[in-house]
């Protein structure tokens, strides 16, 4: 083969895997395109509708909002994160069971928020506001993955 057929081939066969690992790459899950990050963009809205009510003391929006959370967070927490998938089988595990506390604790700190709006407690509300803030940021830096356009 000449020098020119030869860079055809490899031309060629780079063509072909790209093809193919343009193929996988529709079927495998992509950061930030999850069905988790899905539910976790969901969880946004409804805590930034939470917040908006407890700013007015409405109430009954808020417990519409707080149990829309907890029922994402229980659905969320049958999920394993994005950062988790590429992590041999060990480290997954590991970083599942994490996760897995993690999330049991939102579930806590929303029950906990729950309580607080039956006895109309506003400074608990804002309180554990804080702490779901914090506990979102902690959650965050462990086991969310950062996307190449973030
Ligand atoms: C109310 C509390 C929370 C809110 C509002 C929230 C919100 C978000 C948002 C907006 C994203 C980005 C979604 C996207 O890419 O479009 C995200 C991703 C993510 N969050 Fe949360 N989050 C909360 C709590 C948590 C907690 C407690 C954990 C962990 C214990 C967690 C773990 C993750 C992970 C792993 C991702 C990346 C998704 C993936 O891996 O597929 N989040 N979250």
């Amino acid at each position: 083969m000449n020098a020119m057929g030869l860079k055809k081939s490899l031309f060629a066969v780079s063509l072909a895997s790209a093809l193919l690992l343009g193929a996988t790459d529709v079927r495998a899950a992509q950061c930030g395109e999850t069905k988790l990050s899905e539910q976790m963009g969901e969880m946004k809205d409804h805590l930034k509708a939470y917040k908006d009510a407890a700013k007015s003391e409405d109430w009954a929006i808020m417990a519409e909002n707080r149990a829309a959370l907890q029922e994402l967070a229980s659905s969320a927490k049958k999920e394993l994160p994005f950062k988790a998938q590429s992590e041999p089988k060990a480290a997954q595990e590991k970083m599942q069971s994490n996760y897995q506390k993690g999330m049991t604790h939102l579930e806590e700190l929303l029950d906990n928020l729950e309580t607080a709006e039956n006895s109309k407690d506003a400074d608990k509300v804002m309180a554990l506001m804080q702490e779901i803030g914090k506990h979102t940021k902690k959650g965050h830096r462990a086991f969310k993955q950062k996307c190449d356009d973030e």
